[in-house]
């Protein structure tokens, strides 16, 4: 999808940024300037300018400026080619590609026609319900029964499939759509060798995408009892890709954006129901898991998201996983429940307009108080369920990517379950550095612990818990035992195998994870036995966490060697050169972190009120320490690795 240059200059040249502005605002003369109410923001007094002599807007209230082009791209949430066609088609310029290639071009054909015969097809099922008689007498009445306006009924599309098994395919091929396309588009099911429309004696919703296309449709039976599904979908095609739609987007997207807030629903009906209560800010996920494409498009419009759950528990907490993907996403997450047996459709229609959005307002709570009164009625009485309602909201914030908006909700989770903040932080910071981890042992060289804290991606404003840092320090000793054992360190000082150099310097270090010291243990004793166990020992070890610890540290090396190679120039060979600053750094880092661990714990107790006498001791105490890990510090700074 290139745009030649040539048509790209007609766009920009043509397009009027009066002209379409005037599309979304009405605007007033002052001068050289035109004012109207910003698009972007709510706002009642005009602070909203355009010069259409020099083809820029600005808007003094929320700073939001730009020319024609990003005025459309913004507005209708569109990336700059789709937009520079939105602009081409309202001005009727042709558009010149650049040469596509044959397959490319075709592809783009295709992509066409799908979306011409998926057009005609709306055309079609809307001409049902509006025109002919089965279509009025079932299709419409069904919808005006369930209370939809015939504007709210136009305003989506909605229509009728005959009763008929091939009525559609008939009418399409009248119309000159080959069988093959109706197949692609969706809209036909093959069954022992015979095609059937697929949607028949239903009502029709169309799924548009952002800029207003019809992509597909999603069908509802008008029976009450029967063993056919409930909703039939059209499948993936070219055009129509699930996980990157949100249903209700394109009539929702102004409003969304001049709300500046997104309400997200289960439904097709919740959403047109809610336009029709006047909330138009609103979209499905038609009642499939949210996926991470569906939250960026939210995110085109608006950061805050507000999610709309029936009243059921169990499909509540099913759902939960959404919230935190929205978290994840960087988006402010509110949620709102429904009493028992409600959805946002029902509950509409039996308030009416006035009190739902009293409701919506109201009912709107933030995640956490969301959260904590979902668990709260569990957890009352038991202390081990509470421990767990805990946990689940900490994992939520630690979605979080901004560390303010973590500390922020912390801060609220905290009064709100009268706990400790520290405690919470511990808790965050483990799973921050658990999914750090995770994330880490995917992208980095594993035998650079230092390193992976300070990566640059992980957060470094995260007060890093020592003990973790600990364990990652002993985690590193274990795996250059388990990998270097008996090679030899050669060099001034030390001509020792690795093994012999550790126990050597680090014989006093008890370690603290429980499976490294088990390791720990087995190489000393059978060190003083005179062996050294290989890695093949602990790979074939009774404990199933050594023995997926060994694998999991001396795979590694290989697959370091492979795929790390180009990209950090790091080699294996070359860490059998190192191994001796290798050894001889990872040593001084893990008595370095204990030191910081000492004085750490020693602080603690010196904030304990005592006798004087006592104090005196943790002071020096204090002191002593403090020079040691000054004298590792320097030792440290002068290694290079
Ligand atoms: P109404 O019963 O018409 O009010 O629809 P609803 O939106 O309340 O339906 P429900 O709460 O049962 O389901 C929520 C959403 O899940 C629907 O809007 C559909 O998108 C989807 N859904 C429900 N039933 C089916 C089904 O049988 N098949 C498929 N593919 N989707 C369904
Ligand atoms: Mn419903």
């Amino acid at each position: 999808m290139r745009l030649s240059p040539d048509t790209i200059d007609e766009i920009r040249n043509r397009a009027d940024i009066e002209d379409i502005v005037s599309d979304y605002v009405s605007l007033k003369r002052k001068g050289k300037d035109m004012w109207g109410c910003c698009p972007f923001h709510n706002e009642k007094t005009p602070s909203f300018h355009i010069r259409p002599d020099q083809g820029f807007y600005k808007c003094f209230g929320c700073g939001k400026g730009g020319d024609a082009v990003t005025f459309v791209m913004e507005l209708e949430g569109l990336e700059y080619v789709a937009a520079m066609r939105h602009l081409a088609q309202r001005y009727g310029i042709e558009i010149e590609e650049e040469e596509l290639t044959s397959e490319q071009e075709e592809q783009q054909s295709e992509r066409e026609s799908l979306y011409i015969l998926l057009n005609f097809a709306k055309e079609y099922f809307k001409d049902l319900i509006w025109k002919q008689e089965e279509g009025m007498k079932y299709g419409l009445s069904y919808f005006r029964e369930r209370g939809f306006s015939d504007e709210t009924i136009k305003n989506f599309d909605l229509g009728y499939s005959l009763d008929q098994w091939d009525a559609f395919i008939k009418a399409a091929k009248k119309k000159g759509f080959n069988q093959d396309f109706i197949s692609k588009a969706g809209l036909q099911v093959e069954k022992d060798g015979k095609v059937y429309d697929r949607f028949r004696g239903r009502v029709i919703f169309p799924i548009h995408n952002t800029m207003g296309k019809v992509i597909a449709f999603t069908a509802r039976t008008l029976k009450a009892l029967t063993k056919q599904p409930k909703y039939v979908n059209s499948p993936e095609t070219e055009v129509f890709h699930k996980s990157k739609v949100l249903y209700g987007l394109f009539q929702a997207k102004q409003a969304i954006r001049q709300e500046d807030n997104c309400y997200l629903v289960e439904g097709q009906t919740d959403v047109i129901s809610m336009h029709q209560a006047g909330v138009p800010n609103v979209v499905a996920s038609s009642g499939t898991a949210l996926s991470e494409e569906q939250i960026k498009l939210i995110s085109r419009f608006t950061k805050n998201v507000t999610v709309l759950f029936d009243g059921d528990e169990a499909g509540i907490k099913a759902s939960l996983r959404g919230i935190d993907m929205i978290l994840e996403g960087d988006l402010n997450v509110k949620a709102i429940v429904f009493p028992d047996g409600e959805d946002p459709d029902s509950y509409a229609r039996n308030v009416g307009s006035t009190e739902f959005k009293k409701f919506l307002l109201h009912g709107a709570k933030d995640f956490i108080n969301f959260k904590v009164e979902l668990y709260a009625r569990e957890s009352a009485n038991d202390p081990l369920k509470k421990a767990e309602s805990i946990k689940e909201i900490v994992n939520s914030i630690s979605k979080i990517p901004d560390p303010v908006k973590r500390t922020v909700y912390i801060k609220e989770c905290s009064k709100l379950l009268d706990i400790g903040e520290s405690v919470l932080i511990t808790e965050l910071n483990k799973l921050i550095l658990q999914s750090n981890r995770k994330k880490l042992r995917r992208d980095k060289p594993a035998f650079l612990p230092e390193e992976v804290l300070q990566d640059p991606e992980s957060d470094t404003s995260i007060k890093l818990n020592l003990e973790e840092i600990i364990q990652l320090q002993e985690k590193e000793s274990i795996r250059l035992l388990l990998n270097y054992a008996d090679q030899m360190l050669e060099g001034t000082g030390f001509d020792l195998q690795l093994a012999d150099y550790f126990f050597r310097e680090v014989d006093d270090v008890v370690f603290t994870h429980p499976l490294y010291k088990v390791v720990i243990e087995e190489f000393k004793s059978s060190i003083e036995k005179g062996t050294l166990p290989g890695s093949k020992y602990f790979l074939h070890h009774p404990n199933d966490g050594i023995r997926e610890l060994t694998i999991d540290l001396i795979s590694r090396k290989y697959e370091i060697s492979e795929n790390w190679e180009k990209k950090y120039r790091i080699f294996i060979k070359e860490e059998l050169e190192v191994l001796k600053d290798a050894s001889f750094t990872n040593i001084l880092r893990l008595k370095f972190r204990i030191v910081q661990k000492m004085i750490q714990d020693n602080m603690a107790e010196m904030k304990v009120p005592g006798n004087s006498e006592l104090q005196e001791k943790f002071m020096k105490r204090h002191q002593h320490l403090k020079n040691i890990e000054m004298g590792i510090a320097e030792s440290l700074g002068n290694v290079t690795v």
